[in-house]
């Protein structure tokens, strides 16, 4: 059921690190992407792809982890992801990718849930550094990097608090609260 692979589509940012995923595996997530709409049918995305333990290495210092969580500096090693897909815009395709990364994202990371696996949408990261580290050519702008692993955290969504507080939070046993707002507090009527 959709509603289900939804749900449990959680960010995830803590791993099994040492369970890989394979290349194969992460060509048929892009492959969820590809088949995902796109602006004018434009379809600028390109993706790279990370999956061995020293080219993770190079990635993963330029990524943020958490804004939320201010004492948590990221996941420790052994805990990271073992695998990365950057989502791209091919700047001699369109100069900007619209929200075609969004879905394409969403995409993969169902893909990713329903093989049981999970990840996390990452946006802030360190473009220049990750460009250079990986070679990757200029005509390539770094939209996402999606994190992908075996999840190593329980992830639960509660409704808002009444402060309307909407930050992340982690409880002493280690589970990552998300709170979300109420369905009937989203549609608006006359
Ligand atoms: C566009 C986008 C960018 C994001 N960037 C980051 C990021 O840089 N680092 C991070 O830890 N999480 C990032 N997230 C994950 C969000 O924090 C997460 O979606 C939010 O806390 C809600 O949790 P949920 O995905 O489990 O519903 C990003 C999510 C989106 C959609």
């Amino acid at each position: 059921m959709l509603r289900d692979l939804v749900f449990r589509n959680r960010s995830y940012r803590r791993f099994y690190q040492d369970v890989p995923i394979d290349g194969e595996t992460l060509r048929q997530l892009v492959d969820l992407g590809r088949l995902s709409a796109s602006g004018a049918n434009r379809q600028p995305l390109k993706y790279w792809l990370s999956c061995d333990p020293a080219t993770n290495a190079l990635v993963f210092p330029c990524l943020a982890w958490a804004g939320y969580l201010t004492d948590w500096p990221g996941p420790v090693e052994g805990e990271r992801p073992s695998a990365y897909i950057l989502v791209l815009c091919d700047t001699e395709i369109a100069p900007s990718a619209g929200v075609d990364h969004g879905i394409a994202a969403q995409s993969i990371l169902l893909g990713a849930t329903e093989k049981g696996l999970g990840g996390c949408i990452v946006g802030s990261i360190q473009r220049g550094p990750l460009q250079q580290a990986l070679g990757i050519a200029d005509r390539y702008d770094i939209l996402y990097v999606l994190a992908l692993g075996m999840p190593k955290e329980l992830v639960e969504i509660e409704p808002l608090p009444d402060s309307g507080d909407i930050r992340y939070w982690r409880d002493a046993a280690g589970v990552h609260h998300v709170p979300k707002r109420a369905l009937d507090d989203l549609i608006i009527t006359v």
